[in-house]
């Protein structure tokens, strides 16, 4: 039996097992831009065909450059992935130490590469009757307990939750004085850019930003992320892996995404609308409870006894996909999270939910 991985956006697999076209389904359980690969990527794609005859280019500079103008940083603050995931399975190598606190619930890859490393991995439980608010007098008397890495993600997937850069700011001093490295998941910071702590960051050896080039530029089959650092650590993690696991395609598409300034503006601004409205209707529905969110999905609780187990059955024969969050740690067999799409997309998943939920 093949290894299965807890994730959303299972389309290929699950159409299969319907006997229906990938196309025919409608994926909320991945949060990808609904607007899709923009012009300039495509364009870049298929120009870079012809290059496919090279090794790419293993020093991924025209990116790092591409990446230093996009943030105000210098190239030597960047390390490229194939994904995020891939630099997400390099920090406990890269990392001294056996120990690690991740605030949760999270993305459960954090879990799995420090697993593989034999790291032991324990959960600092946020609660969504709070708001997934950290406190961080709490926070520092577990990290006093003596931790070699703290992963924390902002905005929070699957909570939505924006922590500010105050707060961040607080964290990493905890962080430092607990002698604690600080792996600041990042990865749909695109959707709130000013709450990043890129600028802090770069300037101490003591963390690390993951971001992913996925989600918010659409390119989750192409594989691409990036992390931010200090030069040291930076040089620290570009020694890590292969030489070429980032392909050349993928490395021009990021470059074209970066350059695609009006798709990316217009990307917030359809997501802030859309996910405002979705989260308005879904509130109306006694029998749910929507969570706040700063970034492209949307985290919800079915507070009328039904699991979300169930409700994906329900709605994956209407053929639409949510993620069941019911195997993130701290979180019920009664939330799910739906990813913000097209508006035609979201009528067609409120219009399921009422059927369902009537
Ligand atoms: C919080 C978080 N971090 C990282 C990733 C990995 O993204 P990728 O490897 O596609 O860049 C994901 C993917 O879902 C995620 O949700």
């Amino acid at each position: 039996m093949p290894h299965t991985y807890d994730h959303g956006g299972n389309v290929f697999s699950i159409s299969r097992q319907m006997g229906i076209a990938p196309e025919e389904l409608i994926d909320f359980s991945a949060s990808i831009n609904p607007l899709g690969i923009s012009p300039l990527v495509r364009k870049s794609l298929i120009c870079a065909l012809d290059s496919l005859t090279h090794y790419p280019d293993s020093t991924h500079l025209p990116l790092k450059q591409a990446l230093a103008r996009h943030h105000g940083l210098k190239p030597a603050n960047f390390i490229i992935g194939n994904g995020s995931t891939e630099i997400i399975y390099h920090m406990p190598v890269m990392l001294p130490g056996k120990r690690a606190l991740i605030i949760s619930p999270s993305f459960s890859e954090y879990v799995r590469a420090l697993g593989q490393q034999h790291w032991e991995a324990r959960h600092f439980i946020l609660s969504p009757e709070n708001g997934f608010s950290i406190d961080t007098d709490r926070l520092k008397l577990e990290l006093s307990t003596g931790y070699d890495a703290l992963y924390l993600c902002n905005p929070g997937n699957p909570g939505g939750t924006l922590y500010p850069l105050r707060v961040i700011e607080q964290i990493y001093s905890i962080c430092l004085a607990a002698g604690t490295f600080l792996v600041l998941d990042e990865a749909f910071m695109d959707f709130c850019e000013d709450a990043s702590a890129k600028q802090f960051i770069i300037h101490s050896d003591n963390g690390i930003i993951l971001r992913s080039m996925t989600k918010f530029f659409g390119i989750p089959g192409l594989r691409l992320g990036y992390a931010i650092a200090s030069p040291t650590i930076a040089e620290r993690l570009d020694a890590m892996g292969g030489p070429w696991s980032v392909n050349t395609l993928a490395l021009e598409a990021g470059v074209a995404a970066l350059q695609d300034q009006d798709h990316n503006r217009r990307t917030i601004e359809f997501i802030r609308q859309e996910r405002r409205g979705i989260y308005e209707q879904l509130d109306r529905f006694p029998a749910l409870k929507p969570y706040p969110s700063s970034a492209n999905f949307l985290l919800v609780e079915l507070t009328g006894g039904m699991t979300a187990h169930e409700l994906k059955e329900r709605l994956v024969a209407m053929r639409m996909l949510i993620r069941d969050c019911s195997s993130f740690m701290g979180l019920t067999r009664h939330f799910f999270r739906i990813a913000v799409r097209t508006s035609q997309e979201n009528h067609r998943l409120l219009e399921g939910l009422r059927r369902i939920l009537k």
